[in-house]
């Protein structure tokens, strides 16, 4: 494992190939990427090396790839040091998850296949499956007690699933799939539709997985305090194109780049942390895919489905009950539903 620290201003900054341990106290997060090599990855470990998330808490930042990309890691390290961020205390990297699993107190998963053009993501589930088997292990091993758990990497629900099932000495509440890059996909498109600043739309929760089958709840969005239905007065867009084009979002940007999103993955990545972390807005709520067991709305236990959530601002999150559904949503909902109890059917068999 390779270590980089920079311990306060002063200290030169230095790369070794050894193993060290270094310990700076309380008041710093302790992150965990893996796929660090890879393209999500580095829009997304900047912008936390920056700062922009834990604001003037100090940072360690944990880099697993596979062996084999310690060249492409050691780049990654030299990047992040020529950037001089204040706050970024240590840096460690390497292909030794529990080393670089140890004590951390958040693990953003993101390192898997990508789906390729006309594959839909839980064709990924078999190949991808494994990786999160192993991850969930070595997390309930060495991982903060309290450790957050946000998986990316693609099929993020059923993965997230894998992962809290292999980890059963965590809370299977801090498990998250990311469904935020849906949401800002959603929100976006209705500004766009609007001709409204995109701050003028509130935040919206999309439910179930993030397939082809999620559910832009547009009933309870509001534009500029008013209902998005009644500002847009479309309902044909509402419940066609708005609906299809953020479910189908991921494949036309593949289909255009020949790659999957990056840059707009990884702002998916940092708002939902920044949402995990900050105290939610009166009245409002944010996307996350999280653990169904005892959840309000009647979703069956046992999987990792997108809800409304809130949080006091710890890291933890409280579902939020109550938003009505029409008949529209709440057909669509149960087809999303049933698409994840057979996701996890398949992998069932992956389970401690
Ligand atoms: P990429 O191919 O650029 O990078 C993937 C990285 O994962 C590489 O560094 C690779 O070495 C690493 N990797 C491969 N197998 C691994 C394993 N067994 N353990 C750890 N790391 C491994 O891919 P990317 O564009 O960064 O995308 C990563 C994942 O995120 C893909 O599965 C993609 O589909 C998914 N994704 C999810 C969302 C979302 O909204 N949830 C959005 C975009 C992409
Ligand atoms: C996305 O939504 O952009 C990602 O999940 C990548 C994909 O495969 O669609």
């Amino acid at each position: 494992m390779g270590i980089f620290v920079q311990m306060g201003r002063k200290a030169a900054k230095s790369l070794h190939q050894v193993e060290v341990f270094v310990t700076l106290g309380s008041g710093m997060k302790r992150v965990v990427v893996t796929g660090a090599t890879g393209q999500i990855a580095y829009s997304l470990l900047f912008r936390i090396g920056s700062g922009e998330v834990f604001g003037d808490e100090k940072i360690a930042l944990h880099l697993y790839d596979l062996p084999g990309m310690e060249k492409g890691l050691e780049g990654v390290v030299m990047e992040l040091q020529d950037c001089a961020y204040p706050f970024l205390e240590e840096v460690r990297y390497g292909s030794d998850l529990k080393e670089l699993f140890s004590e951390v107190d958040l693990a953003l998963l993101v390192g898997a296949k990508p789906r390729g053009p006309g594959m839909e993501r839980g064709d990924l589930l078999k190949d991808n499956g494994t990786i999160f088997v192993e991850q969930g292990r070595v997390l309930n091993q060495v991982a903060s007690r309290d450790v957050k758990v946000v998986v990316v990497g693609n099929p993020c629900n059923t993965n997230a699933l894998i992962a809290m099932e292999s980890a059963p000495n965590l809370p299977r509440k801090n498990f998250h799939a990311m469904m935020r890059l849906d949401q800002n996909r959603a929100m976006a498109l209705l500004a766009r539709k609007a001709g409204r600043s995109i701050g003028e739309v509130s935040p919206l929760v999309v439910w179930g997985n993030h397939s082809a089958t999620q559910v832009p709840d547009y009933p309870n969005a509001s534009i500029g305090g008013h209902s998005a239905t009644e500002i847009i007065n479309d309902l044909t867009w509402l419940q066609g194109e708005f609906l299809t084009t953020v479910q189908k979002r991921g494949a036309a940007i593949i289909q255009a780049r020949g790659k999957s999103s990056a840059a707009s993955a990884a702002n998916g990545v940092i708002d939902h942390v920044k949402s995990l972390y900050n105290p939610t807005p009166e009245g409002t709520w944010f996307s996350s895919a999280v653990c169904s067991d005892g959840n309000p709305y009647g979703i069956q236990e046992g999987i990792i489905f997108g809800f409304p959530c809130r949080s006091s601002g710890d890291g933890s999150y409280e579902i939020v009950p109550h938003l009505p559904w029409n008949s529209f949503i709440e057909e669509r909902i149960r087809v999303t539903e049933k698409e994840l109890l057979e996701e996890k059917e398949c992998v069932e068999e992956m389970f401690v």
